[in-house]
């Protein structure tokens, strides 16, 4: 089947924010406790983290990571992991129904996080607590010295402030399993004051609030109306979150869910737009897309496994064994969100490690690569610059949540006189044969191509094997101004020119 397409030099979408590829994690299940963090483990560093973890987190290059939660944040007393770690309470998550040993807190999170490169982006509990506990936290975390919760920072060995700016007010406030819970003109309210006490802190900071919790709620999307009108001039981004599966079997509306996910986003601009005309307001207000990821393997069992449990201690959780279908599908995802970098300025893979998680930790044993470790990394290294406008005329099909989807999904990245250009042929039998006309790049040809194909939809890695992993392609290349060559069915492509 024959495709063309097209890029333009200068028909740019928007520059990409690196936050693009950030990442979230969350004190649930082995996240934290024998994910990142595991004294006694044998590659454990002298404060506690393991260090083969840390390589393969490294290897992301992750800008930005979300902490602590996640539904723990909304019961979660912040001063309950600073000092002393022997004086620290065990405390019940009532999110997560385990017990919260609070041996890593703010700071153990921030030195491995520096250690890493990696700015935190930290999220207020608005549901059990309000703004007091925020600005008591934002306070210890960045004012400087000479006031209690500084100086309390600094008697814990602490010298300098963390600097943190980006804040989220809370987590899917909407939700009725959220613990404090809120209307939205009650959370808009909440939110509208809480973002006035940060910033009369940390005047740049950049304030979250917090969307639906997903765009199938029955709230959406008057909720993000509703929370805009209250908060709109105080606040720089909205969150969105949406999870997704294929417990159907349907390969092919799997991937339609990624267009579903377009008119998500589309949705909450159109939101945006209306709140910012209705208030006559001059600011922008961003998309946070600050949860996504494929969650549905063991969801149903896990949600009975712990409804039911007795309060254990970092318990194997959302532990989700991820498929090479999973692999495409988080590659078409990513470039979803290149292509709507105007809008989506930071997106949060979640979760990191062990939690729904590109990165497997054995308790005591192998750090391993999941299969979407690799399009989340190559999207991470390579997706950076301007998103390009990409013309596609090929073949399309419909499926029950979309129509007209591409059987070419492309997203094309710009920098420096450089083009990468990430693609996933999602027909499930039939060979693309493409044509990507290049305009304004003379003289391009292919640097590198690395491809993910050949494998059973439903393969996977694990600590022993790790098969689904970028291998060098060949057969694509530059010729009469354009990059030609065959995309096998269910493949997986980057390819970066120069
Ligand atoms: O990431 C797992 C959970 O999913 C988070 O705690 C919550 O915010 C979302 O519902």
């Amino acid at each position: 089947m024959r495709v063309n397409a097209a890029i333009h030099r200068d028909f740019a979408i928007s520059e990409i924010d690196d936050r693009l590829y950030a990442a979230f994690i969350e004190h649930m299940g082995r996240a934290i406790y024998s994910g990142i963090y595991e004294p006694g483990h044998a590659q454990a560093d002298g404060n506690g983290f393991r260090r083969d973890v840390a390589q393969l987190v490294r290897d992301l290059n992750i800008p930005a990571i979300r902490y602590p939660g996640g539904n723990f944040v909304s019961s979660y007393n912040w001063e309950d992991g600073i000092g002393p770690k022997e004086g620290r309470p065990v405390r019940l998550d009532l999110a997560w129904r385990s017990k919260e040993t609070n041996q890593v807190g703010i700071n153990e999170f921030a030195t491995w996080a520096d250690e890493l490169g990696i700015d935190m982006m930290l999220a207020v509990n608005l549901g059990s607590r309000g703004i007091e506990e925020a600005r008591n936290f934002m306070e210890y975390v960045n004012h400087p010295s000479g006031s209690y919760w500084s100086d309390l920072r600094r008697k814990h060995g602490v010298e300098k402030p963390y600097n943190v700016k980006m804040w989220c007010l809370g987590n899917e406030m909407d939700g009725p399993w959220q613990i404090g819970a809120k209307q939205a003109r009650e959370y808009g309210r909440l939110a509208d004051e809480t973002a006035k006490a940060l910033r009369a802190m940390t005047p740049d900071a950049e304030l979250i609030v917090c969307g639906s919790s997903n765009d199938q709620m029955p709230t959406y999307p008057e909720w993000e109306r509703s929370v805009l009108e209250e908060c709109y001039e105080h606040v720089d981004y909205i969150s969105l979150h949406k999870y997704f599966g294929n417990s159907s079997r349907d390969t092919l509306n799997f991937f339609g869910k990624i267009e579903e996910t377009g008119r998500y986003i589309n949705a909450i601009g159109g939101v945006i737009d209306f709140v910012k005309a209705k208030k006559r307001a001059k600011n922008d207000v961003y998309i946070c897309f600050d949860e996504w990821n494929v969650w549905y393997h063991r969801r149903e069992e896990d949600s009975r496994r712990w409804r039911s449990w007795d309060w254990p201690e970092a318990p194997a959780l959302l532990e989700e064994d991820y498929t090479f279908e999973d692999t495409l599908f988080v590659a078409g995802l990513l470039n979803e969100f290149i292509r709507r970098s105007d809008r989506v300025k930071i997106a949060c893979i979640a979760q990191l490690v062990n939690v729904i998680a590109p990165i497997r930790a054995d308790k005591g044993g192998k750090a391993w690569r999941q299969s979407i470790y690799w399009p989340y990394q190559l999207a991470s290294l390579y997706g950076r610059g301007t998103a390009l406008r990409v013309a596609v005329d090929g073949p399309k099909y419909d499926c029950e949540v979309a129509s007209d989807v591409d059987y070419l999904d492309i997203s094309a990245v710009t920098r420096d006189g450089t083009v990468t250009v990430f693609i996933v042929n999602r027909h499930l039998a039939e060979t693309l044969d493409l044509r990507l006309s290049l305009t304004g790049y003379p003289g391009a040809s292919v640097e590198f191509h690395k491809v993910i194909e050949g494998h059973d939809l439903m393969a996977t890695n694990g600590p022993d094997a790790e098969p689904i992993a970028p291998t060098d392609g060949k057969g694509l290349a530059v010729e009469d101004g354009a990059l030609g060559g065959k995309l096998a069915p269910l493949s997986y492509h980057v390819v970066r020119l120069k």
